[in-house]
């Protein structure tokens, strides 16, 4: 009894640190007006609006490869469009990073260090550091490249994030199969869980120890 006690605390403690308070995401705060939050939340209003954004501000140095898009030197270049009707619209990172060598050491020479891919950037940072880091990159990472080319447009940066996050997030219906896929497995395991313990006692009994 003492037993059972002991392991369905330990098993709810484990789902409430994964699900509830997952001490593993990321805590740091950056300073993201509601207005603004509201914005970068609502993928469906706003995230046509800010991929136009992006592209005007960002692409020149940024891809996000999950949603085909590619610096613009490599977006201008004839090969493009021959490797995607070979590979398809998102091309391998591979095949990416060494057709297009070229026009990323350019970016390096220019900036230090390559900027990275944005395509997974929302799962990693979150909306309030994407936010705050966009809007004034040296404040919120003093010393970077990564010149402010956002002062001052609040809320168009974002509509940017609302991109991201877009890009990011898996569409509802993978969203909704993975709930589905969580909740069968568990409710699996439980099921299992009373069985055995039937068995279990009816084992015990047969065997007169009971
Ligand atoms: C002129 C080139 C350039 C443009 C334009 C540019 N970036 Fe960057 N970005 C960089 C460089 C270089 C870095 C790497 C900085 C570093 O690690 O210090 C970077 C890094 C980043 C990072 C990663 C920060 C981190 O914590 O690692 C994000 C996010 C980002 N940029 C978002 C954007 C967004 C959104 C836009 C458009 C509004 C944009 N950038 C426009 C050059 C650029």
């Amino acid at each position: 009894m003492i037993k059972s006690i002991f392991f369905t605390l330990i098993t709810l403690v484990f789902f409430y640190i994964i699900w509830i308070n997952n001490i593993f995401a990321p805590h740091e705060r950056y300073e993201m007006p509601a207005q603004y939050a509201k914005i970068a939340e609502d993928v469906k209003s706003y995230a046509k609006e800010g991929k136009q954004l992006f592209e005007q501000n960002c692409q020149a140095c940024h891809s996000v490869r999950y949603d085909g898009v590619y610096i613009s030197s490599v977006q201008a270049n004839p090969k493009l469009q021959t490797l995607q009707e070979k590979y398809g619209k998102v091309l391998p990172r591979d095949v990416y990073e060494s057709v297009f060598y070229e026009d990323l050491m350019g970016l390096k020479e220019s900036f230090g260090k390559v900027p990275p891919d944005l395509s997974t950037i929302y799962l990693v940072k979150g909306k309030e550091y994407l936010y705050a880091f966009t809007l004034e990159p040296q404040k919120v990472l003093p010393g970077t490249s990564m010149p402010p080319v956002m002062t001052g447009r609040p809320e168009e940066t974002a509509k940017i994030v609302a991109y991201l996050k877009s890009v990011a997030e898996p569409s509802p219906e993978e969203k909704s199969k993975r709930v589905l896929m969580g909740v069968g497995t568990i409710a699996y395991l439980i099921v299992m869980g009373v069985l055995l313990w039937i068995y279990k006692g009816r084992l015990l009994k047969r065997m007169g120890l009971h």
